[in-house]
């Protein structure tokens, strides 16, 4: 295990998981001294029933003995589009400010949460101008209270210290990054999961995968992260399958939940890498959906580090496949074993979901038939990749070459020729 000389790690204040958790949330919010909050959503939540599901837990919440402990949601904010951008989070601030709210509850997936985030940071410091608080660890006040309940299990959003949040002016994504971000309570109750589709299930849940995976082989890895990771692998990989074939499964559910929620806390703390530096650059280029683009490229991403990091690799097999698979295969055969297991898993998914999850960037398809993804994007893609900050966390030193090499083994579905790999940190 490597261990780091120094490391940092900040976490929720408090996660409720289980069968039931939404109705522990009115009793939270009092307990902070929230009590007129401003609901953050989106449509499609708004449509599945999950937000009127919220706001009748909210609105059955009674005064224990003091009238001012009663919650009363002052608005709903639901127009968050699929990627937060600063002009939703300043509709969604106005809103805050007219109706003299004093925390946020976000119901939703990241983008929800992201826009919660930045709703809460120009609630609380005022101005207009969110990008003063852009970067890493420059936002350093205690902002006002953020409840979050996720509708899927992927983000993990409702852990992080991170959000996204596009520029709406110059389509720029930019990252805030600060322990102050974290959500005060997260709540993970699978009755908030079940309506996800299988699709978006499945995609959601391998960029929960893919946030413990690539936390576990990041070079700022450390222990508490490393636990949150293993755990969260063991649960996503037990799990994922049977959340697809039986989406009402609420004990598969939940265990997704608490899958994404620490593999979130994991990636909080020691970021991601070459995985999500070329997905985040395929979503911009082309417009894959993130979590199609994590289940494309993980399997990928390990075989690139698979020189540097056999050992850390192998240790993957026992939470992927458990004790006897991990028993039966030789330790040097572990790390091939591990790439594998997530291909198989991958595969399983694609058939799960009548083959509308795809396994390489060849066949993600508009509805008309035609291809998302052209040969042509790669060098784009991997030009803008060379300016994501995630790249700089991934054991080997990535570069443009290598990129592209690993985007054409993920676009055309073939192994990735490690004698091709130029390995940067051994010239
Ligand atoms: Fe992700």
């Amino acid at each position: 295990m490597r261990l780091p000389k120094y490391f940092h790690y900040a976490g929720t204040q408090r996660t409720i998981a289980g069968h039931g958790a939404l109705r522990k949330l009115p009793g939270i919010m009092a307990s902070l001294g929230s009590s007129r909050p401003l609901l953050v959503t989106d449509r499609g939540v708004q449509e599945a029933g999950l937000t009127e599901l919220v706001l009748s837990v909210l609105g059955a919440s009674k005064p224990s003995g003091n009238q001012e402990n009663a919650i009363t949601v002052s608005a709903v904010f639901s127009d968050v589009p699929a990627d937060s951008d600063t002009h939703a989070v300043a509709r969604g601030a106005a809103m805050f400010r007219e109706r003299n709210c004093d925390s946020i509850v976000a119901v939703g997936g990241g983008s929800v949460m992201d826009t919660a985030k930045g709703i809460r940071m120009v609630s609380t410091l005022g101005g207009d101008d969110l990008s003063a608080y852009s970067g890493a660890g420059r936002l350093q006040e205690t902002l006002i209270p953020l409840y979050a309940v996720p509708t899927t299990s992927g983000s993990g959003s409702e852990a992080t210290q991170v959000a996204v949040i596009k520029d709406h002016d110059t389509g720029r994504k930019i990252s805030y990054t600060s322990p102050y971000l974290i959500p005060d309570a997260a709540v993970l109750d699978p009755l908030m999961t079940v309506t996800l589709p299988p699709l978006m299930t499945a995609a959601t849940g391998m960029d929960a995968l893919t946030h413990a995976i690539e936390a576990f082989i990041s070079l700022a890895k450390n222990p508490l992260s490393d636990s949150a990771s293993l755990q969260a692998v063991e649960l996503a990989a037990r799990n994922l399958p049977q959340v697809i074939i039986n989406p009402h499964d609420e004990e598969s559910r939940l265990q997704m939940a608490v899958a994404s929620h620490l593999a979130g806390a994991a990636f909080s703390n020691s970021m991601v890498s070459i995985v999500h530096t070329l997905g985040h650059c395929a979503g911009s280029v082309c417009g894959i959906p993130h979590g199609i683009c994590m289940g494309i490229l993980l399997s990928y991403g390990l075989e690139y580090n698979l020189h540097m990091i056999r050992s850390e690799i192998s240790l993957l097999l026992l939470p992927l496949r458990g004790k006897a698979e991990y028993m039966e295969t030789k330790p040097s055969k572990r790390p091939e074993a591990v790439i594998a297991s997530i291909r198989g898993l991958a595969g399983h998914l694609h058939e799960l979901t009548a083959r509308q999850y795809p396994l390489r960037f060849r066949d993600v398809q508009r509805t008309d038939g035609s291809l998302v993804m052209e040969p042509q994007h790669i060098p784009v893609i991997a030009r803008l990749a060379l300016g994501d900050p995630s790249q700089f966390y991934n054991p080997e030193q990535v570069d443009y070459h290598d990129m592209v090499r690993v985007l054409e083994a993920a676009y055309w579905g073939y192994a990735l020729d490690q004698g091709l790999v130029k390995k940067g940190h051994q010239k």
